[in-house]
Order: C-alpha cells, then structure tokens, then sequence
C-alpha cells in the first residue's frame, strides 16, 4: 500500500534501533551491471526501495529473470535471455528514476542498441545528462534525442576512449565504469567521482572480470575484455540512510543505533556530527548515535567525496534550528537543494538562504555558479505545520521537523520517501514516533 499522508505528533525523542541495509546509489547500479554478464548474478542485501522496483522492472522487459536469492534481501539476475525492449514497455518507466541512464553502455554492448526514456528522481536543479552523453559519444555511441528519450546505437562497436569530466560526476563516473569495461582497448578517465558507492561497483565489475586500476588525483584506467561473467556480491551499507537517522536522533533528543552502519565510509559526517554537539560509539555491528549536551551551531559544506555529502545535509539542518547560535551550510553540489527549508520555516526556524553562496573560500572543485548556502539561527522552538514533501532526503528532513515540533503536523507526499528509505513507517513505530497515517 502506498502511504502518502501523515499526521505527525512531535516532541518525543526517537528511540530504539534500526538497520540499514545495501545502498541504493550502490544496489540499482550493481542490477545494471547484471546486463554485462555472460553468467547469472546474485546481489545481497539489496534494499526493498521503488528505485531499486523501477531498475529490476527495466531489467525484466529486457529479458533478464530477477529470482529471489539464496537468503532474504538477495536477488539473482540472469542475463542468458537479454532482448531489444519494445518501446511501450520502456516508456512505462519514464519519469521514474535516474538510474535508466546507465542501461546505455550495457545495452550498446549487448544490443548494439538501447531506447532510455525520459528521466526522472528527485526534484533537486536541473540534473542534466550532458556528461554522460559527451562520454557515451567519445566511446563511439552515436546519440538520438527523441522527444520520448534517447535512442542510442553504435554501429561500430564501442572503444575506448580518453575522457576527462567537467565535475566529478557520480552518475557519469558509473556511466564510463559500466561502458569501458566491454569497449575495445583502454579508457583513461580524469577527474572521477571517488565515492565509496563508486569504489564498490569497481568491485563487483573486477569480481565480473574487469580490469579496472584506480590511480592517485581522481584518474581510473579501464582495460576493456570481451567477456565478463555475473558476480555474487553483498552491498556496502546505505550511508545516506545511516546519516539520516544519526540527525534524527540528534534532532528529537534521542538515541538510534543504525544497525549496519559502518565508521569508515562516515568519517566526514562523524567529524561533523561530533562538532554540532553528538556523540556516538562506534560498535562491531552499528553505531550508537546521541546528543552530548546542548547542541552547538557549525559550518558545513557539502562536496564531492571525502567531504560532506549533499545528501546528509537536509537532517542535519534540523537538528541545527536546535543548536545555539548562528549555523551555515553551503550547498555546492546541486542548484536547487535549500527548498526545503521553507518548511522548517513555516514550522518556527530560522533560516535564511543566500541564493548564491556566501564566501569564495577554497573548494576541493572549482567553486560553481550555482552554489547556495543556508544560515539557520538557533535554538528556535518548531510548532507542527501542513507541510509538503519536495524530495528524497528534504522530505525526510520534513518528518523529522515534524517529529521535533511540538503539536501536530500533516505531512504529504511521503511516498517519495520509499525512493531511499526501507520500510520508513516500521522503522518510525519502532522508535516511537506517535504518527497516523491519513491516506
Ligand atoms: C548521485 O546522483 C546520487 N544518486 C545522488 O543521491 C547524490 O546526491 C549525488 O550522486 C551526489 O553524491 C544516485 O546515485 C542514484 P552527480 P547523480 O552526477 O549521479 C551535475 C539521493 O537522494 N551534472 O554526481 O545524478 C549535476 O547537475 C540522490 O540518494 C551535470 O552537470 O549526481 C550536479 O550538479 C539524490 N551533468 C553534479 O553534477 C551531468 O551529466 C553532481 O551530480 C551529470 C551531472
């Protein structure tokens, strides 16, 4: 059943364990994989998420057979079957989810042609797939815009090429990993995305047969093979889910154990966490996040790995309108990821975004036009509100708002919620949020 309204008591701390399973930004890249296989692939831990329902959906009306795996949350793919789709079942999957993109490198490989519909995910700037393109024509691809989508064939076979992305891109990072490993010959690619969901899809395409060498400064060198075999692979835990639950306990006063959670991949977080008044105990299973005392305001800056994800910002800003005294997030990352703070707003924060940044300091990449930062003065009591949800992470940074404030709030359009966060209102009951569901 679809939940998309709630009614919200708050001010009651969140309490109790929950656990976090695969990464989404790991576990529908790691399906795509799947295509690249001569052999079937099992994939463990993968997360019960709608993004992960729309790539195995996609995968399906092009032949691969998704089964249930050998234990709960493992799904095995065989790709023995793999066909050209018809149009109408891929157009079904416009607007649904980024993620589509990556099938065009696999598919070129295996079709000599792929049809992706028109994209979708989160409402978060303009996302556009200029990067991806540009590579996919440097390996050769020959790229149609259609109304529709983007129909694709390479009537030469894919190569590999020399690519140096504008911005360490994480989809077209994924995008060049998953087209260079079947390509003829080498692919250099420069100024690559890093991340540890990236760092982890190396790993599934080596078990594959991919070779794949990472050298210092962002550069990774591909050696294309002609052949690849399916993988048996358990998922790196989801950090973004890991991160949200950290701010929500920070934000109610509560105490969470994210089960599955792991210190190495959250460094950065922890440093911040720790500085805006948290503690945690990192254990062999999880990590045991609370508040320390009285919160304390902070400078953030969201950027590409190892600095602060985009993604972890949105909580965190609510646990901030409770810290004392005068936070700033800057926003590097993405365009158009403060309009949730109008409802934290609505609901008794203070906080006001600067459209176009606040300072010219050093960035880790070049400081970008469309950068926006946050100030958020604190500590300022939240009253419930009707608020509605923007997108993944701003929508569950609302539920939290909502859990913080005192009185009640109706929340819609929680569904997106069930984008990145599995089984959501189990997890809430059993930390003890007091919450109805309206429809
Ligand atoms: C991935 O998005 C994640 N999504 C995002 O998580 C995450 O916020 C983001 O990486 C950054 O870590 C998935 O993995 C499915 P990008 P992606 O390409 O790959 C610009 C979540 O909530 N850009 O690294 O789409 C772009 O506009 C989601 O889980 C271009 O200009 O992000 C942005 O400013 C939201 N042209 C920047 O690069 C392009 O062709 C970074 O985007 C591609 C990107």
């Amino acid at each position: 059943m679809t939940v998309s309204e709630l009614a919200i008591r708050g001010g009651r701390p969140l309490r109790g364990r929950v656990d976090v399973k695969g990464a989404k930004n790991l576990a529908t890249k790691a399906m795509v994989a799947t295509l690249l296989g001569e052999t079937p692939s099992t994939l463990r831990d993968v997360p019960d998420l709608s993004d992960v329902a729309v790539v195995r959906s996609l995968l399906e009306v092009h032949g691969v057979r998704v089964e249930a795996g050998d234990e709960p949350g493992a799904l095995t793919f065989d790709p023995s079957g793999v066909e050209s789709a018809h149009m109408e079942e891929i157009d079904a999957h416009a607007g649904a989810s980024r993620i589509p993109i990556l099938f065009c490198g696999p598919l070129l490989h295996r079709l000599g042609q792929a049809f992706i519909p028109d994209l979708g995910g989160c409402r978060i700037g303009d996302r556009p797939i200029d990067f991806h393109l540009d590579a996919l024509r440097k390996f050769g691809a020959v790229v149609e815009k259609l109304p529709s989508g983007i129909r694709l064939s390479a009537p030469e076979g894919l190569r590999g090429a020399s690519i140096h992305l504008p911005y360490p891109s994480v989809g077209a990072t994924e995008q060049v990993l998953l087209t260079a490993v079947r390509a003829k010959g080498t692919t250099e690619l420069r100024n690559a995305a890093i991340e540890p969901e990236i760092m982890d899809l190396i790993a599934v395409l080596q078990k594959m047969g991919a070779i794949i060498s990472y050298e210092p400064n962002r550069v990774i060198f591909i050696e294309g093979v002609d052949t690849l075999r399916g993988y048996d692979h358990r998922s790196i835990f989801d950090r973004n889910e890991a991160a949200s639950w950290a701010s929500a306990a920070l934000a109610t006063d509560g105490e969470i154990f994210v089960g599955g959670a792991r210190q190495q991949e959250m460094l950065t977080f922890l440093n911040v966490f720790r500085k805006a008044g948290g503690w945690f105990d990192i254990q062999e299973d999880g990590i045991l996040f609370r508040r320390d005392g009285e919160l304390k305001p902070v400078v953030v800056e969201t950027d590409v790995h190892p600095g602060f994800m985009t993604d972890w910002q949105q909580p965190l800003v609510v646990a901030l309108t409770q810290a004392k005294g005068r936070s700033i997030v800057h926003e590097t990352v993405y365009e158009n990821r403060m309009g949730f703070t109008d409802a934290l707003v609505k609901m008794g924060a203070d906080i006001v975004v600067h459209p176009h940044g606040l300072q010219d300091g050093p960035r880790r990449v070049a400081r970008r036009e469309l950068e926006q930062a946050a100030v958020i003065t604190g500590p300022t009591p939240l009253h419930g509100a009707d608020i509605v949800v923007p997108d993944l992470r701003g929508g569950y940074s609302h539920v939290i708002a909502a859990l913080t404030a005192q009185g009640e709030s109706r929340v819609s359009g929680v569904d997106i919620l069930s984008r990145g966060y599995e089984k959501f209102l189990d997890k809430l009951t059993a930390l003890g949020a007091d919450f109805d569901v309206i429809r």
